[in-house]
C-alpha cells in the first residue's frame, strides 16, 4: 500500500506540475489528489487568465491536458447558472472552488427505465478553495451558483479525460448523451463554430 503524501500547492503552475506526478501513474489516490487541490490557497492573478465568462451560461475553458490522463479546467458561472444533472462517464471528478459558492446536489441514478421523478440524495454549498469529489458509483449531480450577486469560479479535473456525459431529466430520469466543448483553451477563445456546446458538467 502506497503512502499519501502530504503536497502543499503554493500557485496554480505547482498544482499542475504535482498533478502530472500524482497522475503519472495508473493508480490514483482520491483522497491526495483532494487534498493536494485543497491545500491551493486561490489566488486569482494565477486563473484570471482563464477565467471567461459568457453572459447566459457557465463557460469550460481549459488549462491543462494532464499529458493525457487529464484535464484540468477551469468553469465559470455568473450569477443563477447552474449544470443539468450528469454523470462523469466513469471518471473522478476532482471539483475545487476558486472563488464564490457553488450548490451541489446529489441523485440516485435513475432505475433501468428512467420513469419517475429522480431522488435527491443530498446537498451542500461549497465554499471558496473546498474540493469535492465524485464518480458515477457515488450517483449523479448537478452544480450551481445560487447567488444573485456574486459570480463562482470552478477548477474541474477529470480522469481520464472525456468529452461525452449523460445529462438526466429530473422530472422523468430520461437521460441524454452530450458532447462537451471548450469556450476557450490555455486562455483563448475556441473559434466559435466549434464551441457551441450543448451542455456542460
Ligand atoms: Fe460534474
Amino acid at each position: 500500500m502506497e503512502q499519501t503524501q502530504v503536497w502543499k500547492a503554493r500557485s496554480l503552475d505547482e498544482l499542475v506540475q504535482i498533478l502530472h506526478r500524482l497522475f503519472a501513474g495508473d493508480e490514483v489516490n482520491v483522497e491526495e489528489v483532494q487534498a493536494l487541490m485543497e491545500s491551493y490557497e486561490s489566488d486569482p492573478a494565477d486563473w484570471a487568465s482563464f477565467a471567461q465568462f459568457d453572459q447566459f451560461r457557465y463557460t469550460r475553458n481549459l488549462v491543462d491536458k494532464g499529458n493525457g490522463k487529464f484535464n484540468l479546467m477551469v468553469l465559470c458561472w455568473a450569477e443563477g447558472h447552474g449544470s443539468s444533472i450528469h454523470d462523469h462517464t466513469d471518471s473522478h471528478c476532482f471539483m475545487k472552488i476558486l472563488q464564490g459558492n457553488l450548490k451541489e446536489t446529489l441523485f440516485e441514478w435513475p432505475g433501468k427505465k428512467g420513469t419517475g421523478e429522480m431522488t435527491k440524495k443530498s446537498e451542500r454549498v461549497l465554499r471558496e478553495n473546498q474540493c469535492a469529489y465524485i464518480n458515477d458509483s457515488i450517483g449523479l449531480h448537478r452544480v450551481e451558483n445560487t447567488s444573485h450577486t456574486e459570480s463562482a469560479v470552478s477548477l474541474h479535473l477529470y480522469s481520464p479525460p472525456f468529452d461525452c456525459c449523460n445529462t438526466f431529466d429530473q422530472r422523468t430520469g430520461h437521460k441524454h448523451k452530450v458532447k462537451m466543448t471548450f469556450y476557450s483553451q490555455f486562455g483563448e477563445r475556441t473559434p466559435y463554430a466549434t464551441a457551441v456546446s450543448q451542455e456542460n458538467n
